[in-house]
C-alpha cells in the first residue's frame, strides 16, 4: 500500500468536526482523496472520541505548524468564525484541502476553492462558484452560475437557484430558498425555511416566506 500524499488535519472537534471527519474518511475509503486523517485541532476541551470518533486532539490551532505534507479543513459552522480561522492559519503557511464527498455531485464546469467542503447529496451546478472555505451542506443545492463567496456557509437541503451571488460569510439556513439572480450581501443570514425573493444587503437577517428583512442581533 502507498503512503498517502498528505496529511488531513480537521480544524474543529465539535459536531461538524465528527461529521467531516466521517466524509473524509469516506473519500479516502471510496480513493478520491490520497489522505491519511491525522487529528483536530480545537481550542477547546472537546473530547471527540468520547463520542465514539476514532479521530484524536492535535492541539489549539495557534500552536499549529504546519509540515509540507500537511493540509487543513476548517469544520465550524459559524460563518464568520471559519473566515477569522482561516486567516490564522494562513498567516502559519498552513494549506488547505477541498474535500467533496463521494455522494455529492459537483459538475466538471463548477469551481472550487481551497478549504471548501461539499457534503453528501450536496449538488454544485455548471458554472458555479464555491470560493474558499466556502461549505455546501448535506442535500443543499448550488444552482448554474451561482457564486458562494468565502467562508459562506449553506445548510442542509438549503437551495440557490441559478445566478444566485452570495458574498463572503453568508449563511443560509437549512432548508431556505433563494430564488434565481438574488443577491446575499456580505455577512448577512438567512433564516431557516425562509423564502427570499429580493437582495439580502450586507449585515442584514432575511426571515421567512416571503422574507422580511431585519439587522442582525
Ligand atoms: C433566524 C435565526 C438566525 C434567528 O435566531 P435568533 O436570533 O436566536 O432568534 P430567536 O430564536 O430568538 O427567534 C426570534 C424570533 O424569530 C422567529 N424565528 C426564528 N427562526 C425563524 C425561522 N427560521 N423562520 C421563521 N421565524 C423564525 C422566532 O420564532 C422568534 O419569533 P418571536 O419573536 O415572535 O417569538 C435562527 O432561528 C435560524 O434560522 N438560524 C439558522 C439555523 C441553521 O439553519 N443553521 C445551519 C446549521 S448547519
Amino acid at each position: 500500500m502507498n503512503t498517502p500524499h498528505i496529511t488531513l488535519w480537521i480544524v474543529g472537534a465539535g459536531g461538524f468536526g465528527r461529521e467531516v471527519a466521517a466524509y473524509a474518511q469516506d473519500a479516502i475509503d471510496a480513493g478520491h482523496l490520497d489522505a491519511r486523517l491525522a487529528g483536530f485541532l480545537d481550542d477547546t476541551d472537546a473530547d471527540p472520541q468520547s463520542l465514539g470518533c476514532p479521530l484524536a486532539m492535535g492541539g489549539p490551532i495557534d500552536a499549529f505548524r504546519p509540515q509540507h505534507q500537511d493540509r487543513v479543513i476548517i469544520a465550524v459552522g459559524e460563518p464568520s468564525d471559519r473566515a477569522a480561522i482561516a486567516a490564522r492559519l494562513e498567516a502559519v503557511g498552513a494549506h488547505f484541502a477541498t474535500l467533496v464527498h463521494p455522494l455529492a455531485y459537483v459538475s466538471t464546469r463548477a469551481t472550487l476553492g481551497p478549504g471548501v467542503i461539499v457534503a453528501p447529496f450536496a449538488t454544485v451546478g455548471p458554472h458555479a462558484m464555491v470560493e474558499a472555505h466556502a461549505v455546501v451542506n448535506t442535500h443543499a443545492g448550488i444552482g448554474h452560475d451561482c457564486r458562494i463567496g468565502a467562508a459562506s456557509v449553506i445548510a442542509p437541503h438549503a437551495v440557490l437557484n441559478g445566478w444566485v451571488v452570495a458574498e463572503a460569510m453568508v449563511l443560509v439556513g437549512s432548508s431556505a430558498v433563494v430564488t434565481a439572480r438574488i443577491g446575499l450581501g456580505a455577512g448577512c443570514k438567512v433564516a431557516a425555511g425562509s423564502v427570499v425573493y429580493s437582495p439580502v444587503p450586507a449585515g442584514a437577517l432575511a426571515i421567512g416566506n416571503p422574507a422580511r428583512l431585519s439587522r442582525l442581533g
